[in-house]
């Protein structure tokens, strides 16, 4: 039997409906935020992630599924969103008609990692873009809008940590005193350290061994370095958030696994996920836009874990399912012949309706009737048609109400909607 791709997966129902309510709750509040939802494509190329994750990133370096396409151009399954996103108000020229656009989507994702708790190869994520606007109060309303999210899903734990990247301005003086840094702790570093060391020496204080994260205990952080115009905006933005009632974590290590972030970072963290820790990250990009080859427009935004939240969320999927109206148990040729005329007929009403196609006897319809957790039953026999009223019984309250044959499905609605 072949099976799933490792790291892959399904999503049955019974869980898919948690996932659905999610998703609802999740698009109701970015939209009562002003987002608007854009689909871009599932594979680019190559070359956008390159540029815009960073070629000495995890990311690019080792999880991307790239492959030539059948005339060689190499392509990859989006590993995030964020690059297509800004292809697309770059191509599209999005911000002639304003600069400003709050932009949201919700899809699969591809990195190639290894597959456990909370991780997978191919996963889901709710990301979510403002373009346009250079203030940190955006990137409040940001953690706010993670935050509510949260709340919303009744999902506990959650701790909202911060950081400053800083920009170009001040990224030189911390960097030298960085590299000046990893070169007094080389023999502790991993192979991949040493590589990114001189490259992008940034990148070494993302790294996940072990013994690297302890020889980078004492590393400089960007936190100390930041120029004033970026420390005023990293003070208006823990200030406000403050304001606003929500307690977030300073975090000086916090570095983020791809390179276009400048000024805030920030992840929604909980330690309810084993070694997966972040529900949500994201940050402001001032700088990507333009290295994309587009206009010089600052942006920020995050992508939400869409399967931690799953996980997390406390939800329960069978308060969730939704359950048949009515079931028509039928008995004899014309009882059935009519009764599948009824079925499509109720289905166009919304009144989800079960019957049995086959020829089961009124017990196993009825049998069915429960397991199903049908709220009502109609029986429709040689004797109903005769009479020309069926019964209709409600199985919670064994009220009974009959109904007369020629006003079938204004009747079952009468009783079903009451
Ligand atoms: P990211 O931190 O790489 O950021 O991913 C965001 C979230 O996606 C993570 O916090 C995590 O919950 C989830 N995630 C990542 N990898 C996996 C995986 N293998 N399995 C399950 N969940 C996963 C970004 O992707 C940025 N584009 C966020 C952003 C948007 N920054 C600015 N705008």
């Amino acid at each position: 039997m072949i099976q799933l791709i490792r790291g892959f997966k399904d999503i049955l129902p019974g869980e898919v409906e948690v996932w659905q309510e999610i998703e609802k709750v999740a698009r109701s509040l970015l939209e009562d935020f002003g987002f608007k939802e854009i689909r871009i494509p599932i594979m680019e190329r190559t070359e956008l992630f390159k540029r815009s994750i960073g070629e000495d990133t995890d990311i690019v370096e080792k999880e991307m599924y790239t492959f030539p396409d059948r005339k060689g151009d190499l392509v990859t399954l989006r590993p995030e969103a964020t690059a297509s996103i800004c292809r697309a108000y770059i191509q599209h020229k999005l911000y002639t008609s304003d600069p400003v656009q709050k932009l949201y989507m919700v899809g699969p994702m591809f990195r190639r990692e290894r597959p456990q708790k909370g991780r997978y190869r191919q996963f889901y994520q709710i990301d979510a873009e403002v373009f346009g606007v250079q203030s940190g109060l955006v990137d409040v309303q940001l953690i706010f809008l993670l935050v509510t999210l949260c709340a919303r899903l009744n999902i506990q734990d959650v701790e909202a940590h911060l950081n400053s990247l800083g920009c170009p301005q001040c990224r030189p003086r911390f960097r030298s005193a960085l590299t000046d840094f990893l070169s007094s702790v080389s023999e502790k570093l991993c192979a991949d350290c040493i590589r990114r060391r001189e490259r992008n020496p940034l990148r070494v204080l993302d790294c996940k061994v072990p013994s690297c994260r302890a020889a980078l205990a004492t590393a400089p952080a960007v936190l100390d370095y930041l120029c004033d115009d970026c420390r005023a905006d990293f003070d208006a933005v823990t200030e406000t958030l403050a304001h606003l009632g929500i307690t977030c974590v300073v975090d000086k290590q916090l570095v983020r696994g791809l390179d276009y972030y400048t000024r805030t970072a920030f992840e929604i963290q909980t330690t309810s996920l084993g070694a997966q820790s972040a529900v949500a990250g994201g940050g402001r990009y001032d700088n990507l836009l333009k290295e994309l080859g587009g206009p010089a427009i600052p942006a920020t935004g995050f992508a939400i874990g869409f399967d931690r939240l799953a996980e997390l969320a406390g939800l329960n999927a069978s308060d969730l399912v939704q359950k048949p109206d009515l079931f028509l148990a039928a008995l004899g040729p014309e009882g059935r012949s009519l009764a599948f005329n009824w079925v499509c007929k109720l289905g166009l009403e919304g009144i989800r309706t079960e019957m049995d196609f086959g020829n089961s006897s009124l017990k196993a319809q009825m049998k069915r009737a429960d397991k199903l957790g049908c709220a009502y039953v109609l029986i429709l026999g040689d004797n109903e048609i005769k009479t020309g009223a069926a019964i209709v019984r409600d199985m919670q309250t064994k009220e009974q109400f009959s109904i007369p044959l020629p006003d079938i499905i204004q009747g079952i609605k009468k009783v079903i909607r009451q």
